[in-house]
């Protein structure tokens, strides 16, 4: 199942993402996908706050990885630059997939392969105006199953819809 929500200004979609992160569990992969521009580093920004990350979170699109201190430590990937799969390795995934902190990857759908089969899809496409974005978001894998009544109503400020895979 995928619940879809809509925004429409970066602030609401970073309040999507600080509502979610009140559902974090150390271990948890977010995988996000969009295109440039999507509003994949706002989600990020507003899951930061959520989890008490006191620095301002900027796109690691040139370094790669940004870890932050939080609640629980914060790594941010931004894996568009990567040319190969093993790429991702090289950035030490499983040495964060094994800490007890949260992973959230930009572009993460590229390198599935590669992460656990256990994750949150959020999915930023955009709408008809140039603020207007939608945020689909499905789980994957038992971990973030388990929490999908909590997440939809972590979403229920935004009236999401449901649809069937
Ligand atoms: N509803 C919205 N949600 C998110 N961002 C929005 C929205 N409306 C406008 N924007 C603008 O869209 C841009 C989103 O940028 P952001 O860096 O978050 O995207 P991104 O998906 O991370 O891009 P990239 O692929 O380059 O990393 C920002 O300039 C933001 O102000
Ligand atoms: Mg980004």
């Amino acid at each position: 199942m995928t619940l879809v929500v809509a925004t429409s200004a970066v602030d609401d979609t970073r309040h999507v993402g600080e509502a979610l992160s009140a559902l974090a569990r150390p271990g948890d992969v977010v995988v996000l996908a969009g295109d440039l521009g999507a509003g994949k580093t706002a989600f990020v920004q507003g899951f930061g706050r959520g989890l008490g990350v006191p620095d301002r979170i900027t796109s690691p699109t040139f370094t790669l990885v940004h870890v932050y201190d939080g609640r629980l430590p914060v790594h941010h990937l931004d894996v568009y630059r990567l040319d190969q799969l093993s790429e991702a390795l090289d950035l030490g995934l499983a040495e964060m997939l094994d800490e007890p902190g949260v992973v959230l990857v930009e572009w993460g759908d590229a390198i599935t392969p590669v992460l656990p089969h256990d994750y949150l899809e959020v999915r930023l496409t955009f709408g008809e105006g140039d603020d207007d974005r939608n945020l689909a978001l499905r789980c994957i894998g038992p971990r973030w199953t388990a929490r999908q009544s909590a997440l939809a109503s972590s979403l229920a400020p935004w009236a999401p819809t449901e649809e069937t895979d």
